[in-house]
């Protein structure tokens, strides 16, 4: 009996109780589930009222209203965290989606005057009024934010009594803060719909959604409960570190307020000042975690299909790729390579070597990459199902029965992720596909996504039993992908220490990040998810979810050649790039629909395989300071309140702005081109932003743009059959009167010498004047020397052949190309310490 396991009679009342209230029923799909958050004040909502008692603590101050603990704290200059306890529950910040618990301590300055206790950090100010116990912020520029609406505050919901006994899982809490006209909600992690979530409600539960999500569809496979908001240009952060059902209401049921709330638990959030956007983002990201260093193959392009069916197949996709020199460095397996969809196994009929053909691709330059679910076949002849059934590393039923429900091998068991020993026990698991050469894992249904009833996920009373802290599936529904994925990422980082791990995620929290990167799963080949995957990934990057992709050419349903090929256009410019297709739909590889698309695809393609060292560099700058990837154009603009509203373009760093073309048919479109001056990819057209344009844009030739005087790292094309070269690096400049910089970063591509200084990092500037274009190679910093002997300067758009161009002093003959306006600068590759000065005198 598994209640024997439960280590204190509040957990037994606990379980009893949400028996008692909920029974067995299972929760199906969106945001049907029982454990609902009640709308209004209506439903019993009772807000914290006086706070008779304060003390101070480390950074902050805890506050007593009546059964309610409140504490505030400064955790940074710019970061403050807010719990609400009730009841006397214990103050615990611990949380699978938080990285970072301890702070240095911050200098706070506490005053209180007038009924108000205030906090100040220099950068920004709490303010605490006491009768009734509200909060709100403000930053160094007296900017008021994130202020408790006056009647509401922080709450919570009574529940009914149950037998005697408060109901299970306690009350829903909730917060209500002031919605001011003009502040503009961003974020919330992978959501449907456009960009900004002003006037939206957002619910955090994951599902497995039924195929075609839509706007009308709310909850994905992934929560992750923050918000940026955007006013006047500047930003701030609400962070609510909660794992049960949440919801939040975003000026939407009231246009003065929103509301941030969840089913059960504590009321924690955690407040991020800015003022700028990417000083949120930076704090957000040290506080859930960074988007550890990729390992540089994973950025290239990745093939997929449910299911490349046995070892010949997989073995013919990998050969068109060489033969038609199309660029692409990982392949994957999905379930039909398992032995009737047993996790950690191989189909030996389809698969009879997998050593053998693993080893034959690599030869090839490609890696694979193998599907792992997180449902275990129930079947006394299966090894790893006796070892977790012997070793309990199953999820419980109420009643201590091993839960089960059917996925795709039948009946199935499901690890106890929240265990640290089942974890450990899955983990060890990963040795055989990755003595078989498996370069890395994709974890997928693990929401979990259960069959019975189809698409719903596991019922709020299964139990997991943790590390002795048994918890109700209700309380931690939302970590269950994060923590397979977490599983999967320390397996693969203690099998295989010098290698950077490979994970790829499809469920997950805030801090998801830290483990693996996202895909946002099951689309269709529809335009209409074309266009929906450009705000969803932006939203993702702006909730440090930055290594992100949709499935290039749509997942369930027939593709078609304009389709794909324009999903290309867009897809190679995702974090993550990957053509990934449903069982019995057209094939859609990039050769599928012959010419011209496959020339078109290949082209772009080939693009991304040269803008690997651009990409490399702004995946470090993401790592580093927790700034998107792909990034709205706000991100770079938030004084341009215009950019708000573009949802349908993005920028790839700060340097290149796309604006994918999105509708059948469509050979223009409206472009907004922010502040600054920027270079038409394909034409080389100047345009002054900021300015609505006109750009055409053919099959094959989508609205790219590089920002001026900006240099973009560029390997050579792909001139060899499965190889990357990487010599001579290429800075593609467009100038421009002005100047720009970029500071390319370049290490070994893997492992973690970087850590220990073996990296390079050196700054590239471009300054354009009316007679000369100086371009500036600064110092290397750090140890690392790339293995290659030249670098070339590729200006652009320039005009006549220069006067003269001097190498550091040195007088060169100019190699001017007429035909394409390009000036060619061929530079030596220079060791550490020697920086290199360009300047061509042009007229
Ligand atoms: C899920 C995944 C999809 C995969 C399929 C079969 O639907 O989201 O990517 O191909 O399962 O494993």
């Amino acid at each position: 009996m598994v209640l024997a396991y439960y280590s204190s009679a509040a957990v037994r009342s606990v379980i009893e109780g949400v028996r008692v209230n909920a029974g067995t029923q299972h929760t199906i799909g969106r945001e049907g589930r029982r454990l609902r958050v009640a709308s209004t004040e209506r439903e019993g909502y009772r807000p914290i009222g006086r706070a008779e008692r304060s003390e101070q603590c480390d950074t902050g101050v805890r506050l007593q209203a009546g059964t309610a603990t409140v504490e505030v704290a400064a955790l940074a200059p710019d970061l403050f965290r807010v719990g609400l306890f009730l009841n006397g529950r214990p103050l615990d910040y611990t949380s699978e989606a938080i990285a970072k618990m301890e702070w240095e301590l911050t200098q706070v300055q506490s005053s209180s005057a007038n009924g108000e206790l205030s906090l100040c950090t220099g950068a920004a100010r709490v303010r605490i009024s006491l009768d009734p116990l509200r909060i709100r912020f403000e930053d160094a520029s007296g900017r008021v934010f994130a202020e408790d609406d006056p009647e509401r505050g922080m709450g919570f919901f009574a529940r009914p009594k149950v037998g005697g006994r408060e109901e299970a899982l306690g009350p829903a809490v909730r917060l209500y803060k002031r919605h001011p006209a003009g502040e503009r909600y961003f974020g919330c992690g992978e959501r449907t719909g456009g960009l900004e979530k002003t006037a939206s409600h957002q619910i955090f539960w994951n599902i497995d959604p039924p195929g075609g999500h839509n706007p009308g569809h709310n909850n994905l496979y992934t929560s992750i409960p923050f918000i940026v908001a955007m006013q006047d240009g500047k930003a701030w952060g609400l962070f609510l570190a909660n794992t049960y059902h949440v919801e939040f209401d975003l000026a939407h049921e009231d246009v003065d307020c929103s509301w941030f709330g969840a089913a059960g638990g504590d009321l924690i959030y955690y407040v991020f000042c800015g003022p700028s956007i990417r000083s949120v983002l930076d704090r957000y990201t040290e506080l859930t975690g960074r988007t550890p260093m990729a390992p540089l193959w994973a950025l290239g392009y990745h093939q997929s299909r449910y299911s490349y069916m046995d070892a010949d197949e997989l073995r013919s996709v990998a050969h068109e790729f060489r033969r038609r020199r199309i660029p692409c460095d990982v392949l994957y397996l999905d379930i039909h390579y398992m032995d009737g969809y047993r996790v950690f196994t191989w189909d030996r009929e389809r698969f009879p070597d997998p050593p053998q053909l693993i080893a034959e691709l690599q030869e090839q330059g490609f890696h694979v990459v193998t599907i792992i679910d997180p449902g275990v076949k129930v079947d006394d002849r299966y090894q790893v199902y006796l070892e977790g059934r012997e070793q309990d590393f199953f999820c419980k039923t109420a009643d201590g029965g091993e839960y089960h429900n059917v996925v795709w091998p039948g009946l199935c068991a499901f690890p106890d992720f929240t265990s640290s020993a089942t974890r450990a026990w899955w983990g060890s698991r990963h040795q055989a596909p990755l003595d078989d050469g498996v370069a890395g894992i994709w974890c997928d249904m693990n929401e979990p996504s259960l069959f019975v009833p189809f698409h719903s996920t596991m019922p709020d009373d299964v139990v997991h039993l943790g590390d002795g802290d048994p918890k109700l599936h209700a309380q931690i529904h939302n970590l269950y992908g994060s923590l397979m994925a977490r599983a999967t990422r320390e397996a693969l980082q203690a099998l295989c220490p010098d290698r950077r791990p490979f994970v790829i995620s499809r469920s997950g929290f805030a801090g998801l990040q830290r483990h693996a990167l996202l895909w946002t799963g099951d689309n269709n080949s529809w335009w209409e998810h074309l266009w929906m995957s450009v705000p969803q990934l932006q939203n993702l990057g702006l909730s440090g979810l930055a290594w992100v992709g949709a499935d290039i050419g749509g997942f369930f349903g027939d593709t078609n050649p304009e389709l794909l090929t324009r999903w290309m256009e867009l897809g190679v410019f995702q974090p993550f790039c990957r053509n990934h297709s449903a069982l019995d739909t057209r094939r859609q590889e990039p050769w599928a629909f012959g010419e011209p698309y496959e020339s078109i695809m290949k082209k772009m393609m080939q693009l991304r395989q040269r803008l690997i060292p651009y990409l490399y560099t702004v995946f470090e700058e993401c790592h580093r300071t927790g700034a998107p990837i792909l990034r709205p154009l706000f991100f770079e603009n938030p004084d341009d309140e215009t950019t708000y509203a573009v949802e349908d373009e993005f920028l790839l760093g700060s340097a290149l702005l796309i604006a994918p073309i999105t509708r059948h048919g469509d050979e223009y479109r409206h472009v907004y081109v922010p502040e600054g001056t920027w270079f038409h990819l394909w034409s080389g057209k100047q345009i002054e932003g900021p300015s609505h344009i006109l750009a055409e844009a053919p099959l094959g030739e989508p609205p790219i743009y590089v920002r001026a005087n900006t240099p973009i790292p560029l390997w050579p094309e792909m001139s060899h059959v499965g190889e990357r070269p990487a010599d001579p690096l290429t800075l593609l400049i467009f100038p421009a009167a002005g100047q720009g910089e970029l500071t390319l970063y370049e290490d070994a591509g893997d492992g973690y010498d970087y850590q220990q200084g073996f990296y390079s990092r050196r700054r590239i500037t471009c300054e354009t004047s009316v007679d000369q274009i100086i371009v500036r190679l600064d110092e290397r910093k750090g140890s690392f020397v790339p293995e290659r002997k030249e670098v070339h300067l590729e200006i652009r758009e320039v005009p006549a052949p220069p006067e003269s161009v001097h190498v550091n002093g040195q007088q060169i003959v100019p190699e001017y190309d007429d035909g394409r306006r390009t000036l060619i600068v061929r530079l030596p590759e220079v060791g550490a310490g020697t920086g290199v000065n360009v300047r061509a005198g042009i007229s």
